[in-house]
C-alpha cells in the first residue's frame, strides 16, 4: 500500500481500543475518515506488558484498507520481521535499543515491501541516526517511556522533534517524524509546529467518541502548526 501523505496524519493507537471487538473498531476508524492505525506490539520483555502478535494483525488485515503502522516494542525484533511482513504490516517500526544489527533489520523490512521505521526511547540520542537516516521512511520519537497508555508527555521531547526535523532537512530525506505518548489535541499544534508529521494517540482518542469528531478535532489543532518547521 502507498503511504497516505496528507500531513499531519493521526494514527490512533489500538492499545486504547476494545480488543474484544477489534474488527468493529477498525471499521469505525475507517468510517470516521482515518487512514492510519497504530498497532502496539509488546513482548513482556522490552516493555513490561504483553499485547498482541502477528496472527491477530493477519486476521484483521483483510477487514480494512487502513494503513497498518506496526510499532514493535519487542526485544530482538529481527526474530519476528517475517511474521509481521506476512501479516500485512504496511510499516514496521523497531526500537534502536532492542536491535543489535539495525542496518540489516531495516533492509529486511524494506526488501519485504513495508516502510521501515526506527523508534527511539526518550533518552536515546539522535546521534544513532547518523548513518542510517537515508534508510528510514519514518523515525518514531517516543514521548513517554514505552509500555503503557495514558502517560504524560515528556516535555524535552519537543526539542528532540525540532532537532530531528533539522537533521532531516539537512539530509534532504523524506523521512516522516512520528510522535507517540501523551499526544492530545492540546499539544498537537506545538508537535506539528516543531516538525511532527504523524501523531499517535491512544487514550486521548479512544476515550472521546465519536471518532469522526475526535479525528477532526485533532486535525484542526494539528494543522495550526503547519507552516512552521518547514512542513
Ligand atoms: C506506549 C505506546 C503508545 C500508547 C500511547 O508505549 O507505544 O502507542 O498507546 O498511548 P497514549 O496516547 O495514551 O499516551
Ligand atoms: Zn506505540
Amino acid at each position: 500500500m502507498s503511504t497516505p501523505t496528507t500531513k499531519p496524519i493521526l494514527s490512533p493507537s489500538l492499545l486504547s481500543a476494545d480488543f474484544g471487538r477489534l474488527d468493529q473498531e477498525l471499521a469505525d476508524l475507517e468510517g470516521a475518515g482515518l487512514s492510519w492505525v497504530h498497532w502496539d506490539v509488546m513482548d513482556g520483555a522490552f516493555v513490561p506488558n504483553i499485547t498482541l502478535g502477528a496472527p491477530i494483525v493477519k486476521k484483521c488485515r483483510p477487514k480494512t484498507h487502513l494503513f497498518f503502522d506496526v510499532h514493535l516494542m519487542v526485544d530482538r525484533p529481527e526474530r519476528y520481521l517475517d511474521q509481521f511482513l506476512d501479516a500485512g504490516a504496511d510499516l514496521l517500526c523497531i526500537h534502536a535499543e532492542a536491535c543489535t544489527h539495525l542496518e540489516s533489520a531495516l533492509s529486511r523490512i524494506s526488501h519485504g515491501g513495508a516502510r521501515a521505521a526506527l523508534a527511539l526511547n526518550p533518552h536515546t540520542p539522535l546521534a544513532c541516526l547518523d548513518y542510517i537516516l537515508p534508510q528510514l521512511d519514518m523515525v518514531l520519537i517516543m514521548s513517554v517511556n514505552p509500555g503503557f497508555g495514558g502517560q504524560s508527555f515528556i516535555p524535552f521531547s519537543l526539542r528532540k522533534i525540532r532537532d530531528l526535523a533539522e537533521r532531516i532537512r539537512e539530509a534532504g530525506t523524506k523521512t516522516l517524524i512520528q510522535v507517540d505518548g501523551g499526544v492530545t489535541p492540546e499539544n498537537a499544534e506545538s508537535l506539528v509546529a516543531n516538525g511532527a508529521d504523524v501523531l499517535v494517540s491512544g487514550s486521548a482518542f479512544f476515550a472521546h467518541p465519536p471518532y469522526s469528531e475526535r479525528h477532526q478535532r485533532f486535525l484542526q489543532e494539528a494543522r495550526k502548526g503547519l507552516g512552521s518547521a518547514g512542513k
